[in-house]
């Protein structure tokens, strides 16, 4: 039996997301939460002919305890996408608290669910997920993962297209590490599962180097002011979510990279930290995953000199994103 629930679940991501979840044979339960139109995103899902029961509430008369309750696994894209004429600045206030409030309600409810973090910015809103569990005295970072799964997803189309083989997306995996914004996006493509052409000269790495950490701004340009990554996301969502139930059911050797804090696996983090040369507390790695949630971090392996200078250039940005989601936390208690 697996209960899975979405925060979030009306909104661009929250709507797919939930369908592939429904249609996931694993899931017996769904719970959807939205402050607006999950009863009937509940209503049209539940028609689908696949195990899971589904129940959606709002917030009046405690709809976020209910959905939450017996929770399993819980899936967070609630907040608001990047949008023209939003700063930075504002998209984060509005989201980390979308955030705050929606984890305080995971560790009053279900404080022993996976909480699986959507909401951007990633290396931000994790962290204050943690700091609220802490708050509550219910933090074990072997549950909490942030979903840089869009990443790895992109990776693998795009050194599809690069082989021009679009058959091979499905099987080409690349290790994608660091964090989950710009330049903490770290394609590792000298790991890529299938070789990049012979030859694929340094200025074409970078190129796709580049693609793959600022995919998301191409469909919000597409989507012009529409939104931003809804549908791959929605898909990249589903398919982390499905192993971390298949390692719950438990599946072994299941890996995949994601956003975690490196206590989850103190061995492995403390080789981590010596691997990147500095004292992080969270970093996109390829986890292992297993019942209890992280079982093992791996290590990042070999990396070229190129690859060297693009962790480099992640480290510093990451700390700053890390220490501001603390900061946001420490300050609301204020
Ligand atoms: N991790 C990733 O790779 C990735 C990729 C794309 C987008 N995102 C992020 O996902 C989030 C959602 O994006 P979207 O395009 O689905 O946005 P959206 O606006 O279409 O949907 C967001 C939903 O969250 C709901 N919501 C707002 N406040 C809420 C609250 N307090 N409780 C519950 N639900 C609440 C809204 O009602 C809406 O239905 C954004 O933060 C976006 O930046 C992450």
């Amino acid at each position: 039996m697996v209960k899975a629930v979405v925060l979030g679940a009306a909104g661009g991501i929250g709507q797919p997301l939930s369908l592939l979840l429904k249609t996931n044979p694993s899931v017996t339960e769904l719970g959807l939460y939205d402050i607006v139109n999950t009863p009937g995103v509940a209503a049209d899902l539940s028609h689908i002919s696949t195990p899971a029961k589904v129940v959606g509430y709002l917030p009046p008369d405690d709809g976020l305890a209910k959905t939450l309750q017996g929770a399993d696994i819980v899936v967070i894209p609630a907040g608001v996408p990047r949008k023209p004429g939003l700063t930075r600045d504002d998209l984060f206030k509005i989201n980390a608290g979308i955030v705050r409030d929606l984890a305080t309600g995971i560790a009053k409810t279900a404080p022993k669910a996976f909480v699986l973090v959507i909401s951007n910015p990633v290396n931000s809103t994790v962290p204050i997920v943690a700091e609220i569990f802490k708050q509550h005295g219910v933090f074990e970072p072997k549950r909490l993962f942030g979903v840089t799964t869009l990443d790895v997803v992109r990776a693998s189309t795009f050194v599809a297209e690069v082989l021009g083989d679009l058959g091979k997306a499905p099987s080409i995996s690349v290790p994608v590490v660091g964090g989950h914004s710009g330049v903490t996006i770290v394609p590792l493509l000298s790991q890529s599962s299938a070789a990049l052409p012979s030859g694929f000269a340094q200025g074409d790495l970078e190129k796709l180097t580049n693609r793959i950490q600022y995919g998301g701004d191409e469909v919000v340009k597409a989507k012009d002011g529409a939104g931003s990554a809804t549908l791959s996301m929605a898909y990249a969502g589903a398919e982390f979510a499905s192993k971390v139930i298949r390692a719950i059911k438990g599946e072994k050797g299941i890996v995949a990279p994601t956003f975690v804090h490196l206590a989850s696996d103190p061995a492995g983090g403390e080789a981590l930290k010596k691997e990147i040369g500095k004292e992080l507390e969270y970093f996109s790695a390829p986890v292992e995953l297993g019942p209890e949630g992280v079982a093992s971090i791996k290590p990042l392996g070999k990396l070229t000199d190129y690859e060297k200078t693009l962790v480099e250039a992640a480290l510093p940005e990451l700390a700053t994103n890390v220490e501001k989601g603390v900061t946001f936390i420490s300050a609301s208690k204020l």
